[in-house]
């Protein structure tokens, strides 16, 4: 099992994850026609996953300037099995929503140990990086996700309410060093 860089080489395990359903973190999934381009056009695709520029309005109606990300791929017996975003520097709409680290895994393949896995493997690598900890958020609703950071040592830091949204969202530390 390793995180890699995307890459086209699991370009077809790829596609079918996102025929399945696979998305990372609050995303929905892709309809058959986007799925359908991203397939046309899958280095653009790769190029583009963490190369967006400029500016974007959240869903708190404010604007923000993108934030850099990185994306790593877990894979497993040559499989793509899910996805997981790194983001070193927040805005504040991350700091009340979405925090350092994203991630999805692919339907046919949850419930298995993959993310607690995939974000265990991106925490070790951050131990050699210069960040002391990293903030996660997810909602209260959300079983699976909460327990993947518990799994991974997250403390949890309450439930903040955001005037954006409905319910809660929980928020939690997890230390590097
Ligand atoms: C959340 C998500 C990443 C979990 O992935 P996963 O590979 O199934 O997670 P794991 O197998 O490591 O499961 C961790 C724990 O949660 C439990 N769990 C996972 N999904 C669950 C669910 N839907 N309901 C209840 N428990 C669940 C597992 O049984 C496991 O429990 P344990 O630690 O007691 O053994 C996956 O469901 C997903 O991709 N969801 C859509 C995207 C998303 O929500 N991303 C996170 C946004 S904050």
């Amino acid at each position: 099992m390793k995180l890699v860089k995307p890459t086209s080489e699991y370009k077809a395990s790829y596609i079918e994850a996102l025929k399945e359903g696979f998305y990372v973190g609050v995303q929905s999934d892709k309809t058959p026609s986007e799925i359908e381009r991203i397939n046309q056009n899958f280095e653009q695709y790769l190029e583009e996953m963490d190369n967006s520029t400029g500016k974007i309005i959240c869903e708190d109606g404010k604007e923000y300037d993108i934030v850099p990300q990185s994306t790593y791929w877990l894979i497993d017996n040559n499989i793509f099995i899910g996805s997981i975003s790194l983001r070193k520097k927040l805005n504040q709409f991350l700091v009340n929503f979405g925090g350092n680290i994203g991630y999805g895994v692919r339907p046919s393949m949850q419930k298995k140990g993959y993310a607690s896995k995939m974000l265990g493997l991106l925490l070790q690598d951050l131990k050699s990086s210069k960040l002391k900890e990293v903030l996660l958020t997810c909602s209260p609703k959300n079983i699976g996700s909460n327990k993947v950071i518990q799994n991974n040592g997250g403390e949890f830091l309450g439930a903040k309410d955001l005037e954006w949204r409905e319910e809660p969202t929980n928020h939690y530390k997890i230390k590097l060093k």
